[in-house]
């Protein structure tokens, strides 16, 4: 039996070892949501699973007001100091994704993760989050995130550890979604678009799906 915040030691040992686990830049999920959610009008996001923040703080660059929340005290610590010193527009809290989003109904006009909903949490968990979030999302919000596809190189190797899960080399659990999976987990939205794309960002090239999903108006 694993220990529950045994992966979430993981992050924080990543995250306190290097300042930038991911890279410096943006993901290129980031750069493209930003298009969608200014034409969506939207103002204030919620980010699920920042780490260290390369996307928040490209949103936040770019004028949304972003909430930021993330299990790993190390990362969050980081991010807080950070935002101190530029004075942006984020705030950030220590909260695990397994319980209740402490937002009111309707609140965030939209909702981003990159590789959050691909961590530790079986289909019912992330099902139960996705359901969470489109409590906390205004009708017509769009939810965007990313999850590693089976046809990632790690797909099936290594440790498993779960249903569709692995535990790679660096002693990270990654849950692997189908583009079945996907389309079962968007019950209650409307989905917009699914699109494979590829992450070179450290410490290895990744495969994912980005999902884009509506809350009905
Ligand atoms: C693959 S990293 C991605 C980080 C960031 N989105 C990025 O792309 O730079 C996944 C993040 O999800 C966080 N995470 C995993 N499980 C979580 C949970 N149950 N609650 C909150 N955060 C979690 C980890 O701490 C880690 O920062």
């Amino acid at each position: 039996m694993r220990e529950d915040n045994e992966q979430q030691k993981r992050w924080d040992k990543a995250y306190g070892g290097s300042e930038d686990f991911f890279g410096k830049l943006p993901s290129e999920l980031a750069v493209n949501a930003l298009g969608a959610l200014r034409k969506n009008n939207a103002k204030r996001m919620l980010e699920l699973g920042c780490g260290q923040g390369r996307d928040t703080w490209f949103f936040a660059h770019n004028g949304l007001e972003v909430v930021a929340l993330d299990y790993s005290e190390s990362g969050i610590c980081q991010m807080r100091k950070k935002a101190q010193d530029l004075g942006a527009k984020v705030t950030v809290r220590v909260h695990d994704a397994r319980q209740p989003l402490p937002f009111p109904d309707d609140y965030f006009d939209a909702i981003y993760s990159h590789m959050f909903f691909t961590m530790e949490f079986s289909e019912d968990e992330v099902a139960a989050i996705l359901c969470d979030c489109l409590r906390v999302l205004r009708p017509g919000g769009l939810n965007i995130y990313s999850v590693r596809n089976d046809h990632d190189a790690q797909y099936g190797k290594f440790e498993p550890r779960g249903k569709d899960m692995w535990e790679n080399p660096l002693g990270f659990v990654v849950h692997f979604f189908t583009e079945e999976k996907v389309r079962r987990l968007a019950g209650g939205y409307e989905l917009v678009s699914i699109r494979e794309f590829e992450d070179p960002s450290p410490p290895m090239p990744k495969k994912l799906y980005e999902v884009v999903l509506r809350k009905p108006e």
